[in-house]
């Protein structure tokens, strides 16, 4: 039995991670430097007991989010840590795509924060920002990188912490690295001498962790959704609906998949969920509806279905980033908003009691660096936009994973403001989105066409 499960390990692991292709000259340095970030990824010995990888949260099989959390999202909506009674205050997002989230700074064009990693941002890849609790190895100037040096050293997660002893978690992790197996291919990428400068080594393997989840084996954009966006000639953002004027407002209107509508890859009620996903809703902004307009979800406002752009020398593109080019929607805009979800009563059972969360609000510093003029009241409970792809393998959703299923977080967006009182009152009720979300109007056979479309998005 034991050979079989073996077996089946190394043939799961080989679909999961396939090893760059040889071209014929041997890997090169990108190749290399992947792949010692996937063995990094995968090693449980970076954890106090052992036990405990970043893919342990961060696993395929659950879209690179937490498994566990994935199988009972109501009871364990937070990752359990490598001391199995220790537990986080977040719901962990996926690994996947993160990579391509810009440096963490103050868009002046649309007065909004953007970019950065983390539900709040703090891992800001700023170059030139050390945030409050950064370990002491400094910033590495990728967000990415800078998210990755986190959880080794945090005590609910892998717990390479050392109170009352000289040990440090950068020396403890690159001391592991040092006697792993995977330690020469480290010296391959960074050197014969990558082990010299314990800082400098830290640093070094969280740029190649960030290598590895940027890589086609993480971040592989071949879901269903991304084979519709080709057959669609390559841009789905304007799918089933067309841009009017009403009472002087520009408005997305819904009209639906085209006449005679085929696809090989959609069928039509998940074609109709993008044009539902893609459409503006009258309800929720007040304006007068035809009898036969149908209401949208007015989602692509913030999960963007436009293609995305990184463009040549944009200053917020770590130089390890993405290359410059396009690329098919990532859903999401790299802002930060408040839902006015509740609170989650589920975490306090398993974390202890909790603080309120102010997500980007409480991220004064890093607020005031990246924006001295800005007040940080009004990022007050604001977090992330999430990326939808993966999003059918990541229950439970919201940052505090308070909707077991996709259909309750689409039924809050949808009924959250009507007044029918299923709702609790928001965790933070400051800078609640009411404009975007709330009133959407959309009926039950729609709010299901949504969630089938969200279904399309599995690598
Ligand atoms: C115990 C579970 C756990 C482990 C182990 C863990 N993570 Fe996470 N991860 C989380 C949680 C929870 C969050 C969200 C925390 C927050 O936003 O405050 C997160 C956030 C992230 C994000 C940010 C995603 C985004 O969209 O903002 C990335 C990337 C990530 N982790 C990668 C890693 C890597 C790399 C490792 C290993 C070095 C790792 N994680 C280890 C639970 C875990
Ligand atoms: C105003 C911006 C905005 C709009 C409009 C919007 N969202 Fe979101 N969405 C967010 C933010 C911000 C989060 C994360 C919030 C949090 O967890 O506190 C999120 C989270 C989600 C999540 C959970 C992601 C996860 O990984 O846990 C899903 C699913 C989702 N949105 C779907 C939708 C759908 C479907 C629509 C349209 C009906 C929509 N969103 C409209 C901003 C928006």
């Amino acid at each position: 039995m034991f050979h079989k499960f073996y077996c089946f390990l190394i043939i799961l692991s080989a679909i999961a991670f396939p090893i760059a292709a040889d071209a014929g000259i041997g890997p090169d340095q990108e190749d290399l430097k992947e792949r010692l970030g996937g063995a990094i990824y995968r090693d449980l010995t970076l954890s106090i007991n052992e036990n405990m990888a970043c893919m342990t949260c961060h696993h395929p099989s659950a879209g690179f989010a937490d498994p566990k959390n994935r199988i009972f999202p109501e009871w364990f909506p937070v990752s359990q840590g490598s001391i199995p009674t220790l537990y986080g205050g977040r719901n962990a997002p996926m690994s996947a795509y993160a990579g391509f989230s810009p440096i963490f700074h103050y868009d002046q064009t649309n007065s909004v924060f953007t970019g950065g990693l983390f539900w709040d941002g703090r891992a800001s890849g700023r170059p030139d920002y050390t945030a409050t609790g950064t370990l002491g190895s400094g910033p590495t100037g990728d967000p990415l990188a800078d998210q990755a040096k986190g959880p080794p050293g945090n005590p609910v997660e892998m717990g390479l912490t050392f109170e009352n002893t000289e040990l440090t978690t950068e020396a403890a992790v690159v001391g592991i690295i040092e006697r792993s197996s995977y330690a020469k291919l480290f010296k391959k990428v960074f050197g014969q001498d990558a082990f010299a400068d314990v800082k400098v080594a830290y640093n070094n393997a969280s740029l190649a962790l960030a290598a590895f989840e940027r890589s086609s084996a993480v971040t592989k954009f071949n879901s269903k959704f991304d084979k519709f966006v080709k057959e669609q000639g390559g841009d789905v953002s304007s799918f089933g609906v067309i841009t009017i004027t009403i009472q002087d407002e520009t408005f997305r209107k819904y009209v639906g998949p085209p006449k005679h509508f085929k696809s090989r890859y959609f069928s039509y009620d998940e074609a109709d969920g993008l044009a539902i996903f893609n459409a503006d809703s009258y309800t929720q902004r007040n304006l007068k509806q035809d009898p036969d307009n149908e209401n949208g979800g007015q989602c692509y406002r913030c999960h963007l279905t436009q293609n995305h752009v990184v463009a040549k020398n944009d200053p917020n593109i770590p130089t390890n980033g993405p290359r410059p080019g396009t690329y098919n929607p990532l859903l999401t805009d790299f802002t930060f908003d408040n839902l006015g979800i509740p609170v989650n009563p589920q975490i306090a059972k398993l974390a202890g009691p909790q603080s309120t969360d102010n997500g980007l609000g409480a991220q004064t510093e890093l607020l005031k660096y990246a924006c001295p003029g800005c007040d940080p009241k009004l990022e007050l409970g604001k977090f992330k936009v999430s990326s939808l792809r993966n999003i059918s393998r990541t229950a439970p959703y919201g940052h505090n994973g308070y909707f077991a299923t996709m259909y309750d977080i689409v039924h809050f967006y949808n009924t959250r403001d009507t007044g029918k009182g299923i709702w609790p009152d928001p965790e933070v009720s400051d800078n609640v989105n009411k404009v975007e979300m709330g009133n959407l109007g959309l009926t039950l056979k729609q709010e299901l066409k949504v969630v089938k479309f969200l279904n399309t998005l599995d690598d």
